[in-house]
């Protein structure tokens, strides 16, 4: 008896194709669960954000590893305690209308996320150093925040040992290896990983890439997408899904399944 045939190409994805990056881009203070709001007020349904420990081991929304550029403070995030982080104000950088906005932890943003019915890709980006403790202590966390609810969240990382710690703790999360350039063993790290996708640097996707993907059963998304004829690109080619700042101007609702958006264009645009 011979087995039946595998099926071509990547499994079905689960996830919206329009995902807003750290939170709502740059309408809002970004990784804020204010950022999150204006992002569904503009009809996205699913989100990235940028995920660290505190120095006492909770997992919460910050891109960069200081504090200086987003918050009053300054120095390393993850050396200090939530109890310190929770007081700060990271939304005044931004623009009056959102001081006193705080870090949020990512079990807040999982109930916002879950009582929405969104989705949310979890970018584990550790401080520097941290790598494989950040994703294990993530992997966790979201094993307890999710506990099998459906869409489960979508871990993503620059850095493999994160990956590998949120594997050993979280193996049924889905994972994507993120690159900024196809740097050599991409693939084999990925595989390595059990990633179901790669998130490239919008500039490195092509045919020839996402045709390895797909015949890898990998999936193939793109960051950070804000211009109307690269996401018209992008759409052409397949890519499953778009991460953009530019939640004013793509309205997911007008995506029919590929090169038929239409992305709004700016005030005053022609
Ligand atoms: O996850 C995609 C994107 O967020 C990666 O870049 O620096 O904005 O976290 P960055
Ligand atoms: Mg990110």
């Amino acid at each position: 008896m011979t087995a039946p045939a595998r099926p071509a190409g990547p499994p079905t994805w689960p996830y919206p194709r329009w995902i807003a990056h750290r939170g709502a881009g740059k309408l809002a203070p970004e990784n804020t669960l204010a950022a999150f709001r204006l992002g569904a007020a503009h009809g996205y349904r699913a989100f990235e954000c940028d995920v660290k420990l505190s120095a006492d081991g909770l997992p919460f929304l910050l891109h960069d590893a200081t504090l200086d550029r987003t918050t009053p403070a300054q120095g390393t995030a993850g050396q200090r305690p939530w109890a310190e982080l929770s007081q700060l104000d990271a939304g005044s950088w931004h623009s009056r209308q959102y001081a006193g906005e705080p870090l949020p932890t990512l079990k807040a943003v999982a109930r916002y996320v879950q009582s929405n019915g969104f989705a949310l890709n979890i970018e584990i980006k550790p401080t520097p150093g941290l790598e494989r403790q950040t994703g294990e202590a993530v992997g966790q966390a979201a094993v307890a925040l999710w506990h099998g609810a459906a869409p489960p969240p979508l871990f993503s990382s620059f850095q493999p040992e994160a990956l590998a710690g949120a594997m050993a703790t979280a193996p049924a999360i889905p994972r994507a290896l993120l690159l900024d350039t196809l740097w050599d063993g991409w693939l084999t790290a990925a595989q390595a990983l059990g990633c179901v996708a790669v998130v490239t640097n919008f500039r490195v996707m092509d045919a020839g890439l996402l045709a390895t993907l797909h015949a890898q059963r990998l999936h193939g998304l793109c960051y950070t997408v804000n211009d109307a004829a690269d996401a018209q690109r992008l759409l052409a080619l397949g890519v499953a899904g778009i991460i953009t700042d530019a939640v004013d101007h793509f309205a997911p609702s007008l995506d029919t399944g590929g090169a038929a958006l239409a992305p709004q264009q700016p005030d005053g645009a022609s």
